[in-house]
């Protein structure tokens, strides 16, 4: 006999075993981050779920929102997002997955992954068995693979023409402080809007202020680019992919949302920050980095960064008959 009863966001049970039996030990979490990361705006506790039996709670599935039109300002493309789900074994997750997909109405595309405050880009390719199962509950695989990619920075040798480009004398790539909020929030407007605007103004910079972890591009006095970066010394608040940390090891880091200004693209500045964000990195005694939701493998490629985790999008889309 097995229960279904709401999802207690603070997760006063044995989350770690039920996670443990759903995905490979890449993706092993402590579950004071999974926590955290159901202490947000979008969670929706009215579609998050345990199920239980007589030894206890067996699977558990977190919905969250939206974030677009909520938190990133831009029109709400109406999608419920699956933050995070676990099952013992696979018969538990399908009742709570066929629950959820029974209180949501079908005019909702429902989305694996991809919150804000996420875990997942989409079903890790080692779970097969997870892809079959969302696929035979009417889920499809919604385009191309994304990819986080890894490199030790301790053998990381910088070839000084990666940085050529930055010598020109306007520009200037620097750690950003309190000081820069306005430059940022003016450049994140114009070019990244949304989702990387939040991350990282509003979340990153102005509410854990932690500026020194955006490594700015400076053209005269406006910002051109950003590198987004964590590390094992001043990030509190594990994002993206760097909530991996257990298998990055030790001393680990992050690089990652990274972008230029439409007006400076082409010119070899992307390369050269990303270049410089991982001097940053090396600097403070980062080990192991990781580049997470990607597709460009080939970019990072060139600065010896390989695949390390592979993450098939899936989306339930909307029946609108
Ligand atoms: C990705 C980005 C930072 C690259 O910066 P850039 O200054 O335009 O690129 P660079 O001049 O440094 O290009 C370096 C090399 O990467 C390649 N490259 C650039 N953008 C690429 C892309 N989107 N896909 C694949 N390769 C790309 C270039 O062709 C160039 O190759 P080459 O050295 O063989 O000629 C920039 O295009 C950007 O801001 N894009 C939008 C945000 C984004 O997609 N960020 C990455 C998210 S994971």
């Amino acid at each position: 006999m097995s229960n279904i009863l709401p999802l207690d966001p603070n997760l006063e049970f044995n989350v770690e075993p039920i996670w443990d039996a759903t995905y490979p030990p890449k993706y092993r979490v402590p579950e004071q981050t999974l926590r955290h990361k159901l202490i947000n705006n979008t969670f929706l506790p009215e579609l998050s779920f345990t199920l239980t039996n007589s030894f206890g709670p067996q699977a558990f599935i977190a919905a969250k929102a939206d974030p677009y039109g909520v938190l990133f300002g831009e029109p709400n493309l109406n999608r419920i997002h699956i933050s995070q789900f676990a099952c013992t074994k696979l018969k538990h997750g399908k009742k709570l997955l066929e629950h959820l997909l029974a209180q949501v109405p079908k005019s909702q595309p429902i989305v694996f992954g991809q919150d804000q405050g996420h875990m997942f880009p989409g079903v890790p390719t080692e779970c097969p068995e997870l892809i079959n199962l969302l696929e035979s509950l009417g889920f499809h695989r919604d385009g191309d693979l994304a990819y986080d990619l890894e490199r030790d920075l301790r053998d990381f040798s910088i070839n000084p023409d990666w940085l050529t480009p930055l010598s020109e004398p306007d520009l200037q790539v620097k750690t950003c402080s309190p000081t820069d909020i306005n430059a940022l929030e003016e450049f994140f407007i114009r070019e990244f809007p949304g989702r990387w605007h939040y991350d990282t103004v509003i979340e990153k910079c102005k509410e854990w202020k932690e500026f020194e972890d955006i490594i700015a591009l400076w053209q005269g006095d406006s910002i051109e680019g950003f590198a987004y970066t964590q590390n094992y010394s001043t990030s509190h608040h594990p994002t993206a992919g760097y909530v991996w940390q257990e298998d990055l090891g030790p001393q680990s880091g992050a690089l990652g949302p990274i972008g230029v200004s439409q007006r400076v693209r082409g010119r070899k500045l992307g390369g050269a920050l990303l270049v410089a964000g991982l001097q940053h990195l090396q600097r403070l005694g980062v080990h192991r980095c990781i580049i997470d939701w990607t597709s460009l493998v080939d970019f990072y490629g060139k600065y010896g960064f390989r695949v390390n985790r592979r993450y098939q999008p899936m989306t339930r889309p909307a029946n609108l008959d």
